[in-house]
């Protein structure tokens, strides 16, 4: 028999980028690159506002042919819009064969064999998988960086959020579970962790808070640098930020999305803090930790949003100065309170508030890569820059990259790096 091959596509957030590595690692069969020879397809999706849904369904469509001409092919849909539209998914798309939900990953060779033997066409979407990180991911060789997750679901209720929907409740994976995985990662050659979580930093486990992990983690051998994301600002802690300081090779980076710099906005977005208790958190970070870079995530046009609001957001970004920020117009989503709320924003509206706020911050995060000209920052090696083949391509401790001429092989190790220049995404500097 010829050997199989699979094909996936993934869209979305690290989330789901570290469960197709758990998906190609329990399928256990070589990935292709081109679907037209693959026996197996996955496309695991993202559901976080409606153009995600809209791409997962167009991908889907790509495939009906090669169904039609290879019988055999098996199609399943993965991830938050599979958990989202459940079964109703079969009836629209007669060649798909499964939906699974993010929770139910390790059932997969069980629901393929399944398929295999009885030609059935199957949805596994339930919350209670008994081992739900029994799966670990498909590691490649020769990575420096690399994700690892620590808790999956998330139990606060923004209510513009379908997170809580598609993913369930938070449930915090356990230390001794994570320490393997670390300790595997750094085997095979990675230096740098980025733990991840819905809110990262609410995680528990025995007793044990997120700042007692990081110190855990932190005392693994060989592990050059941990980072982790998303942190909840509620859940930012003294004793986090204590773990931060004291802790070498956590990384002085946060992304602690906000929202909004509207209380009002915060409050019906059910946010449980106030610009001015976010605006306290991130001075009390920067104020305890050297060269502290903030990054964050912001929506605009939410319901009832006013120029007033708008203008709040604009006032807390120029306070705080991220270092970059991810925005957004709001999209309603299927079952949130927030879909149900007065007072819809206008698409163009929202969509001339985002240019505004982008445009803003634009000049913030070119401001402050600048700013980096002439100082020394260690750099710790990824790989070949994009743009040179010439230039090699690391990150600085804020999350920088950084490109820069060298000739012999520092992949994986930090180095110095002098910057000479500051540009929008990147810096470009001498190695010393
Ligand atoms: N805790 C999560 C947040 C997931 S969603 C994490 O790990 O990042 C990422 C970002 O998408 C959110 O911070 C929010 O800014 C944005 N977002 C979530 N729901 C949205 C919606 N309905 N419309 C627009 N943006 C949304
Ligand atoms: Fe979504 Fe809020 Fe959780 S943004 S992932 S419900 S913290």
């Amino acid at each position: 028999m010829s050997e199989k091959y699979l094909y996936i596509e993934t869209y979305g957030c690290q989330m789901n980028d570290y469960d197709s590595e758990r998906i190609k690692n329990v399928i256990g069969i070589p990935e292709t690159k081109d679907p037209s020879k693959a026996d197996i397809i996955i496309i695991n999706t993202c559901a976080i506002r409606a153009k995600a849904d809209q791409k997962a369904l167009s991908s889907l469509g790509k495939f009906k042919n090669l169904k039609k001409n290879n019988p055999n092919l098996i199609v399943g849909m993965t991830g938050c819009v599979a958990q989202l539209y459940g079964k109703k998914l079969l009836s629209n798309a007669p060649h798909l064969d499964f939906v699974l939900g993010p929770r139910s990953i390790p059932k997969l060779p069980e629901i393929i064999n399944n398929i295999e033997i009885e030609k059935t066409r199957i949805v596994e979407t339930s919350y209670d998988v008994e081992e739900p990180f029994e799966i670990m991911p498909y590691h490649d060789k020769g990575k420096v960086t690399s994700f690892l997750s620590i808790q999956q679901g998330c139990n606060k209720t923004c209510t513009y959020c379908i997170v809580p929907t598609v993913r369930g409740k938070e449930i915090n994976r356990p230390a001794d579970d994570i320490l393997l995985e670390a300790n595997y990662l750094i085997q095979k050659g990675v230096k740098e962790i980025t733990l991840i979580g819905q809110t990262v930093n609410s995680w528990k486990s025995n007793g044990l808070k997120f700042s007692d992990l990081l110190n855990l983690v932190g005392e693994l051998e060989s592990l050059e640098r941990i980072r982790f994301t998303t942190s909840y600002p509620r859940d930012c802690t003294k004793k986090l930020i204590k773990a931060m300081k004291t802790n070498p090779k956590v990384c002085s980076h946060i992304h602690l999305p906000v929202q909004s710099g509207s209380n009002n906005i915060l409050s019906k977005m059910n946010r449980t803090y106030t610009s001015q208790w976010y605006l306290d958190v991130v001075n009390r970070l920067k104020d305890e930790i050297a060269d502290m870079a903030v990054s964050s995530d912001i929506i605009v046009g939410f319901p009832g949003e006013t120029e007033k609001d708008f203008e709040q957001t604009l006032k807390l970004i120029e306070e705080v100065e991220f270092d970059t920020c991810f925005s957004f117009k709001y999209s309603p989503r299927p079952g949130t309170p927030a879909a149900v709320m007065e007072n819809f924003i206008d698409s163009d509206i929202a969509g001339k508030r985002l240019s505004i706020l982008q445009e803003f911050q634009r000049k913030i995060t070119y401001k402050k890569n600048e700013e980096r000209a002439g100082k020394i920052e260690e750099v710790l090696v990824e790989g070949i820059s994009k743009n040179d083949p010439e230039n090699l391509m690391g990150r600085t401790s804020q999350n920088r990259i950084v490109n820069f001429a060298a000739k012999n092989n520092l992949v994986g190790r930090l180095v110095n790096v002098k910057i000479n220049n500051g540009f929008q995404n990147s810096l470009l500097g001498t190695i010393i």
